[in-house]
């Protein structure tokens, strides 16, 4: 037992942090100097980890709750972050958004929320196809800022061994400064009069979301008269970080070991995720995350079978051990009603624990005009309402939610209370990978999210 009760997972007798490199493996880099990959490894190996093995038992230790239903988890940032957007306004923004929302849930759900942000180290991206075609020229497709750059040119889309070390730097960075925010002076953010709420007035929601606010202002003014102290500094508002752990070579290098706790951590984030493209039971994905004793996500879209979940449920926790396993449904709203049921029942057969979450976004992309691609708001909403109500009439619980955000005002998602239009994205559309909800879009998928849970509540 650790001393928040759980018990460390079993290490296998033959597994070994680099043991994935004897399986079969993609949607890796191909480093054009293997000399300078390996030095830069090297080096990485021996520099200060990003996270630290307590951190990640006591997350651990959250989502065993959240299994329980006590408790709800709120996962968002970039699709892919990038180097450049390592500033502190958007580190900020980005920041501010996680937090309202959170207060928002935490307020509706009437449970504690955790908050797990896509940052400090979203850097490795999947991608369809190794390679891209422009006008008759044939490069390396983008994998992230952690392998290479979007630019389309020969140089800027080879594979530098540099990055490794960036996007270590940059993650300290940006875990630095998220420290030091959660602890300084956020306070006024749990304040709804400093929240930016003029959407409201534009939603068909508009009369439900302006008394949520209100109410969440009442509370805390009512906290903070009977503690004398201001609500933000009453409670350390923890942020954890995550990222798909997609690039094994830098993932291994920040696997470790550490005094007086058994068995290996990946200390590059909290919470890593496998995405379904690398999750084959023969390949590298599987075997790494077998070993390392963080909570796991496991991506699951309408290609899971029951055979493969099964498999996967008994690889990566063969001792059914709590706080281990999220499985991140991202079915799309078309698709959930026939594809999530069977999976649950599957689980539920194994008497295993697990924490639903639902992702509403990479099941619902659409291209529209000029290949740009998009989600609309209302099909967001859709999977996460019929996620709540399936899980409500299956007896199992909708724990978390995965979304891609920004604090920003961009426009790469259409609808919303404001009603952005195919038009509009042409305006601030600036991720180099998937579409992002922006702040307005964001804070309101939060209270759509109350009203959803509200709602099936007084249904049963
Ligand atoms: C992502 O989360 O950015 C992603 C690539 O998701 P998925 O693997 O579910 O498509
Ligand atoms: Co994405």
């Amino acid at each position: 037992m650790n001393d928040l009760g759980l018990s460390p997972l079993k290490q296998a007798a033959d597994w070994q942090p680099d043991s994935w490199k004897s399986k079969r493996i993609t949607q890796q880099a191909v480093y054009p100097d293997a000399g300078l990959l390996t030095q830069t490894l090297d080096k990485l190996s021996v520099l200060p980890p990003l996270v630290t093995s307590w951190e990640v038992n006591n997350l651990r230790q959250q989502i065993a709750e959240a299994q329980q239903g006590k408790r709800f988890i709120l996962q968002g940032g970039d699709c892919a972050e990038t180097f450049a957007d390592c500033t502190p306004t958007i580190i900020t923004n980005r920041l501010k958004v996680l937090l309202q929302m959170s207060l928002v849930l935490l307020h509706g759900l009437h449970k504690p929320v955790t908050r797990i942000g896509r940052f400090a180290g979203q850097y490795a991206k999947p991608r369809s196809s190794d390679t891209e075609s422009r006008d008759g020229v044939t490069l390396a497709s983008y994998r992230g800022d952690l392998v290479n750059s979007p630019e389309f040119t020969p140089e800027a889309r080879n594979p530098d061994p540099k990055r490794l070390l960036q996007a270590h730097n940059h993650s300290a960075l940006t875990i630095n400064f998220v420290r030091a925010l959660v602890d300084g002076g956020f306070a006024d953010l749990h304040h709804p009069e400093y929240w930016d709420l003029s959407w409201v007035e534009h939603s068909q929601l508009a009369d439900e979301f302006r008394r949520l606010a209100e109410s969440i202002g009442n509370s805390l003014h009512f906290v903070e008269a009977i503690s004398g102290r201001a609500a933000g500094s009453l409670k350390r508002a923890d942020f954890y970080t995550s990222h798909e752990a997609l690039h094994l070579q830098y993932e291994t290098a920040l696997t470790r070991q550490v005094p007086n706790a058994e068995g290996f951590y990946n200390l590059s984030t909290h919470f890593p995720w496998i995405g379904m493209r690398t999750a084959a039971m023969d390949m590298a994905h599987i075997e790494f995350f077998r070993g390392i004793q963080n909570p796991i996500g496991i991506k699951i879209g309408p290609g899971m079978d029951n055979q493969w979940l099964q498999e996967l449920l008994q690889t990566l926790n063969p001792d059914k051990e709590a706080g281990r396993i999220v499985l991140i449904h991202r079915m799309g709203v078309d698709h959930i009603e026939e594809h999530l049921p069977p999976l649950i029942e599957t689980v539920q057969s194994l008497k295993t624990p697990v924490l639903w979450m639902a992702d509403p976004m990479h099941g619902n992309t659409e291209t529209v005009a000029n290949g740009v691609k998009t989600r609309r708001f209302r099909k967001i909403r859709g999977e996460v309402k019929k996620a709540v109500k399936i899980h409500q009439e299956m007896g199992t619980y909708l724990g978390g939610v995965h979304l891609e955000l920004t604090g920003e005002n961009v426009t790469e998602c259409t609808g919303g209370a404001r009603d952005l239009t195919e038009a509009d994205l042409a305006r601030a559309y600036t991720t180099t990978v998937d579409p992002r909800l922006n702040y307005e879009q964001a804070l309101e998928l939060a209270m759509q999210i109350v009203s959803i849970e509200s709602s099936s509540q007084d249904r049963s």
